[in-house]
């Protein structure tokens, strides 16, 4: 069985194809990126509009494959932005209606954990799952992935780019002030903020950029990482000494940074866990993903009318019901 991906929530439009053995066939994207701004939807709906049609023929090509011998096509139903996303949703159903296969809107955030699983084998894990619009620690229990902790303003990507775009570098920001994470010489005193397993980030941006004026630009981006990933690591260990786990899964497109993975290894280490990192290509948003828990859902029996793909801008991880673990 092969599956066709699309994902279109944010600054990715995406087009994946999977096999039932998640073997990617090819995971094509173009994404929206700006010099000095963040995302703004429309612009980037646009932006998914003129490009969808290369990206969904691009996968056909790499993978070798034409609509005929594609069984499924699957596609972000949220959440994310809504403009966005309606646009993966008009190429999903024209792929779906067009060649008479059957379509299925899935759970962007689900389709993260859930490659994330397969391709690092995890077994019983907690997940973080780290992007510009979520954060979030999530573990399956009793049919649905729960979220243990979760931001509760700012996804801590957004945190890396508004800071990055306060100190004049363009979007995405996170690669760059990584790199200054292992220059700097002091941490410089900034606020954190644990709220029970959740997390706060947007007063941890204000403080540092109220003194990018007077310090070390290197040291500041330092300590706003240094404070955003120690409270991702103090919540994560806390669900994994919960639930007695043993394993965790880092995805998202911030398991890119490697300051983040340092700290998440160390915290791991000192409890006698294992980190898991997938290959970052399947972190960031991407159409392999999609396809993946298209497949994944069709075996479970899953199947939806044209009428409940309608978008859904803000559907929670624990929203849906996971009916094949
Ligand atoms: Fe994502």
């Amino acid at each position: 069985m092969i599956c066709i991906g699309i994902e279109s929530t944010a600054h990715t439009f995406g087009a994946g194809i999977v096999d039932s053995e998640c073997n990617i066939l090819a995971n094509e994207k173009k994404s929206y990126i700006t010099e000095g701004g963040g995302i703004h939807p429309r612009e980037a709906a646009d932006l998914h509009y003129s490009n969808a049609r290369q990206v969904i023929e691009d996968a056909l090509k790499k993978a070798n494959l034409s609509m005929k011998e594609i069984d499924i096509v699957g596609f972000s139903q949220g959440p994310g932005l809504g403009p966005c996303l309606q646009v993966g949703a008009v190429a999903a159903r024209a792929l779906a209606l067009q060649n008479k296969k059957p379509l299925i809107g899935v759970n962007h955030c689900v389709a993260h954990v859930e490659i994330a699983k397969k391709i690092t084998n995890a077994k019983e894990a907690i997940y973080v799952y780290a992007s510009g619009a979520n954060t979030q620690i999530i573990g399956y229990e009793a049919g649905r992935y729960r979220v243990y902790g979760e931001t509760l303003d700012i996804g801590i990507g957004n945190l890396l780019d508004s800071f990055g775009r306060s100190l004049g570098i363009g979007f995405p920001a996170g690669p760059k002030i990584d790199e200054m994470y292992f220059q700097a010489k002091n941490y410089i005193e900034l606020p954190y903020s644990v709220k029970g397993m959740d997390l706060v980030f947007s007063g941890l941006q204000t403080a540092a950029e109220r003194k990018i004026a007077t310090a070390d630009r290197i040291d500041l981006a330092y300590s706003l990482m240094h404070n955003a990933f120690a409270e991702l690591a103090e919540v994560s260990e806390r669900a994994l000494a919960h639930t007695e786990r043993k394993e965790l899964v880092l995805t998202g497109g911030v398991a890119a940074s490697k300051a983040l993975r340092k700290i998440l290894e160390e915290m791991c280490n000192g409890r006698g866990a294992k980190l898991l990192v997938p290959p970052f290509g399947v972190c960031t948003d991407n159409g392999a993903m999609i396809a993946w828990l298209g497949i994944v859902e069709n075996k479970a029996g899953i199947k939806q009318e044209i009428w409940e793909t309608r978008i859904l801008p803000r559907q929670r991880t624990d929203d849906v019901e996971i009916t094949w673990a």
